[in-house]
C-alpha cells in the first residue's frame, strides 16, 4: 500500500488586517453582528499588485523547505483556487515558474471552498497509482478581489490567504492520507456564484455596472446545506476507516463561520477542544482555509506526528469533501 505522507506544510496571509470596526465605516454593520453571526473579528486583505500565485508561492516555498526536498523533486503542482491570477495560464503554472519547479506538471482545480481537499484527493490518487512520488498541493484564494464591499451580507465574511502541503509516497507504514471523499451537486447557482467574466457573461460595461463580477450568496440557505453535508461527509470518512469520532485527534473544518463549525462538531460529538478554529483571524479564505489551519495547528503543536486529523469543507458547486490523514 502506498500512502501520501505530508512532509511539509506552510501558509501565507497578507499583512494588511481589515477589522470589523473598519468594515463598519464601509457598510451598515457592527462588530457585534459580525462576531455573533460568524465568529469573525478580522480578515487579511492583499495589497494592490499581490496575486493569488504570490500567496500560493510563498506558502509553497515554506512547505517545500520543511519537506527537505529540492525544487526539482516536485513532479506535480495542484492549486485549488477560484481566484486565479487570470483565466489562463493556470495559477499552478505561474507558481511553477516563480519557484523554479521545472520538472513538474501543473494544473488548477476549481471546486469553491472544497478546492484544497479536491486537490489533495487528486494528488493522493496520483501517488497511490505510483505515477508520482512528490506532489505539491496548494489551496489559495484572494477573495477580496471578487468581494462586493457594498454588500454587507457577504463582504464581512471573506479574506485572503493560502496554504500548501508537500506529499511524498510512503510505503514504510500507514502514515499519510487514509482516504478522501468528494461530492458535488450542481444546480445551486442561485445560492452561491460569480456570474460575470466567463463564457456565459463576458465582461462588459453592463456586467460591471450590474456588479456581476462579485460573489453573490444566499447565506442562510447555504448555512443549512453546510451543516448537513459537512456532517455527512465527515461521518463517511470516519466510517470508511472503521474509526469512531473519539479516535480523531483533531478536526480541522473549513473556516467559514463559527456557528457552522460548532453545529457540525456538535452533530459529530466532537468536543470543541478537538476542533481547530482560526476563523476569527482570517474569515473565510475559501481554498486557503484548511491548509492555513493545518499549518497553524502543526506549528502550534496541536497536530503532532502520528495524530489522526479529519478535514472537511463545502463550497460553490455545490461541492463538499473530507479526508482523514495520519499526520
Ligand atoms: N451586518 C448587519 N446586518 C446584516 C449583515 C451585516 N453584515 N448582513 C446581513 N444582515 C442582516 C440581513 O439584512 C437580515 O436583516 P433582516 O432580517 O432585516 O432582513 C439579517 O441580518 C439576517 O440575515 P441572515 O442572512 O438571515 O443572517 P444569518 O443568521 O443567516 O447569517 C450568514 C448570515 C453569516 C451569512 C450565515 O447565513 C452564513 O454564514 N451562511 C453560510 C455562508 C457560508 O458559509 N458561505 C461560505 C461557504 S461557501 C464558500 O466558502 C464560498
Amino acid at each position: 500500500m502506498i500512502y501520501s505522507k505530508v512532509i511539509g506544510v506552510g501558509s501565507y496571509v497578507p499583512e494588511r488586517v481589515l477589522t470589523n470596526d473598519e468594515l463598519c465605516g464601509i457598510v451598515d454593520t457592527s462588530d457585534e453582528w459580525i462576531t455573533s453571526r460568524t465568529g469573525i473579528k478580522e480578515r487579511r486583505i492583499a495589497e494592490e499588485g499581490l496575486t493569488t500565485s504570490d500567496i500560493a508561492a510563498e506558502a509553497a516555498k515554506k512547505a517545500i523547505k520543511l519537506s527537505g526536498l529540492n525544487p526539482e523533486d516536485i513532479e506535480l503542482i495542484l492549486v485549488g483556487t477560484i481566484t486565479p491570477d487570470m483565466i489562463f495560464p493556470s495559477t499552478s503554472c505561474i507558481v511553477q515558474e516563480k519557484l523554479g519547479l521545472k520538472n513538474a506538471a501543473a494544473f488548477d482545480i476549481s471546486a469553491g471552498c472544497s478546492g484544497f481537499i479536491y486537490s489533495l484527493s487528486v494528488a493522493d490518487n496520483f501517488i497511490k497509482t505510483g505515477k508520482y512520488k512528490h506532489i505539491l498541493v496548494i489551496g489559495a484564494d484572494l477573495l477580496s478581489r471578487i468581494t462586493d464591499y457594498t454588500d454587507r451580507s457577504t463582504c464581512v465574511l471573506f479574506g485572503d490567504g493560502g496554504g500548501a502541503v508537500v506529499l511524498t509516497a510512503n510505503t514504510e507504514n500507514a502514515r499519510g492520507v487514509l482516504s478522501t471523499h468528494m461530492h458535488s451537486e450542481g444546480g445551486h447557482d442561485d445560492i452561491l456564484m460569480l456570474k460575470g467574466g466567463g463564457s456565459l457573461m463576458p465582461a462588459s460595461l453592463e456586467s460591471v455596472n450590474n456588479r456581476e463580477h462579485y460573489i453573490k450568496m444566499k447565506g442562510s440557505e447555504l448555512f443549512r446545506y453546510a451543516v448537513n453535508y459537512l456532517k455527512a461527509v465527515a461521518e463517511e470518512a470516519i466510517k470508511f476507516n472503521n474509526l469512531k469520532a473519539e479516535d480523531i485527534d483533531l478536526f480541522v473544518p473549513h473556516q467559514a463561520n463559527i456557528r457552522i463549525i460548532e453545529a457540525t462538531a456538535k452533530k459529530l460529538n466532537f468536543p470543541m477542544e478537538k476542533v481547530f478554529v482560526n476563523v476569527e483571524k482570517y474569515g473565510n479564505t475559501s481554498s486557503g482555509s484548511i491548509p492555513i489551519a493545518l499549518d497553524e495547528a502543526y506549528k502550534s503543536g496541536r497536530l503532532r506526528e502520528g495524530n489522526l486529523v479529519l478535514i472537511d469543507a463545502i463550497g460553490a458547486g455545490l461541492t463538499w469533501a473530507s479526508s482523514i490523514i495520519r499526520w
